[in-house]
């Protein structure tokens, strides 16, 4: 039988997004040459910002039937100085998160071997974490609007949503994780105290799902006294799920508690399967280091190992995974964790690793 292929999207779209998918990509095809246990053939998309500034938008209208060919797809980030934010995220990223219905953003959290705690007195093993932002609506659903441009009372809505179908569909996705690690233990964080409707309600649900999962130990933080928790006894902590905005703020928190936003990867999730999920690095286009080819790879790589396991190759991505340890273990490190080394020689020391372990 000849070895099984997968097809991945690539979109590195902008910034440091374009230096971490290529040197990932490397690696990847380095893994897959050196096991020859299965293909992978990227295809690659130029969806960006020179994309936009040329044809006025970040996408093709058929963008979201092309990529529902591919088994998966890897993202960089998106974001550039001369454009706004709100226009560039709405643009690409949460074009494609919302329709395609990815509603479980995963981000695991560790120290990697070889790097400086950020907190004097923490274990590597004290931070173990993977965090599930729910990825659909919340916060970040779109809904408002502004009105009375330029008067003195112009106004702004930002409306939060939070669908009984959303918040369950996360939680259970959430209580599943925790069950599959060890400790079995989850945190549910929310803002119930001052937020009285949508937060109650995932308060709600969060205890009607709970009744599923008996062997699940699970407790609930308020999201401001979560980030104290997450510094002060990160060693309590597991699994933990929350809001689109919450768990995005926290989520940059632990990848810095954890040594660097450049290692924290995260998964785009349709845990149904109908959709290709996207795999990409928790960290944006990074205009202060773009072009310097100085940009940590590690989450990127550390993505892509994620989106192997998705895709079935589990041992593929043990390899990986090794091999990602063994460079941080050897001192390769870019320096925002304090090295010396460039973006390609850390991707290179992870396909020379690759090569020892196989
Ligand atoms: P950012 O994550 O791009 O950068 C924050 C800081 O972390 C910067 O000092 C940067 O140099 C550093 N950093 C980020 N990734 C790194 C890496 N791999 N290696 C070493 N250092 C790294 O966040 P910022 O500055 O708020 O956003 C810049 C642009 O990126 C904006 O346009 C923003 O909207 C966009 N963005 C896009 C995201 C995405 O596409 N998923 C996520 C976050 C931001
Ligand atoms: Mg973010």
């Amino acid at each position: 039988m000849p070895p099984k292929k997968y097809n991945i999207a690539s979109i590195p779209a902008d910034g440091i997004g374009i230096e971490v998918v290529a040197a990932t990509i490397d690696v990847i095809e380095h893994l897959v040459k050196t096991l020859k246990t299965f293909e992978i053939e990227f295809t690659h998309f130029p969806w960006g910002t020179a994309y936009y500034k040329k044809t006025g938008e970040y996408l093709p209208d058929d963008a979201l039937d092309v990529l529902r060919k591919f088994d998966a797809c890897l993202f960089g980030a998106v974001g550039a100085p001369d454009v706004p934010d709100h226009i560039s995220l709405w643009g690409l990223l949460l074009a494609l998160r919302g329709p395609l219905q990815l509603y479980a953003n995963v981000r695991p959290v560790r120290m990697f071997p070889g790097t400086r705690p950020r907190l004097a007195d923490c274990k590597p093993s004290d931070i173990d974490w993977v965090l599930v932002r729910e990825n659909s609506e919340g916060e970040y659903a779109g809904q408002g609007g502004r009105s009375h441009l330029h008067q003195p009372w112009e106004t702004a809505t930002e409306v939060a949503i939070f669908t009984r179908v959303g918040i369950e569909r996360i939680m259970r996705f959430a209580f599943e994780t925790a069950r599959s690690r060890p400790r079995k233990f989850l945190t549910v964080v929310t803002k119930s105290n001052s937020m009285r409707n949508g937060m109650v309600l995932w308060d709600e649900i969060a205890r009607e799902v709970a009744r599923d999962f008996p062997d699940v130990t699970w407790d609930k933080m308020l999201v401001d006294a979560m980030t104290v928790r997450m510094v002060c006894k990160p060693a309590s902590l597991d699994t933990i799920v929350g809001t689109n905005l919450h768990m995005d703020i926290l989520s940059d928190l632990a990848a810095a508690l954890a040594g660097s936003i450049g290692v924290a990867p995260s998964s785009n999730l349709d845990p149904t399967r109908r959709s290709p999920s996207i795999f990409e690095p928790v960290h944006g286009s990074a205009f202060d280091i773009t072009g310097k080819g100085i940009a940590n790879p590690v989450a990127t790589i550390w993505s892509a190992g994620e989106m192997l396991r998705w895709i079935g190759e589990a041992s593929a991505a043990d390899v990986l995974m090794d091999a990602l340890e063994q460079v941080c273990r050897n001192g390769v490190l870019t320096p925002d964790l304090g090295g010396t080394a460039d973006t390609k020689s850390v991707a290179a020391a992870v396909s020379a690793e690759i090569e020892k372990i196989v």
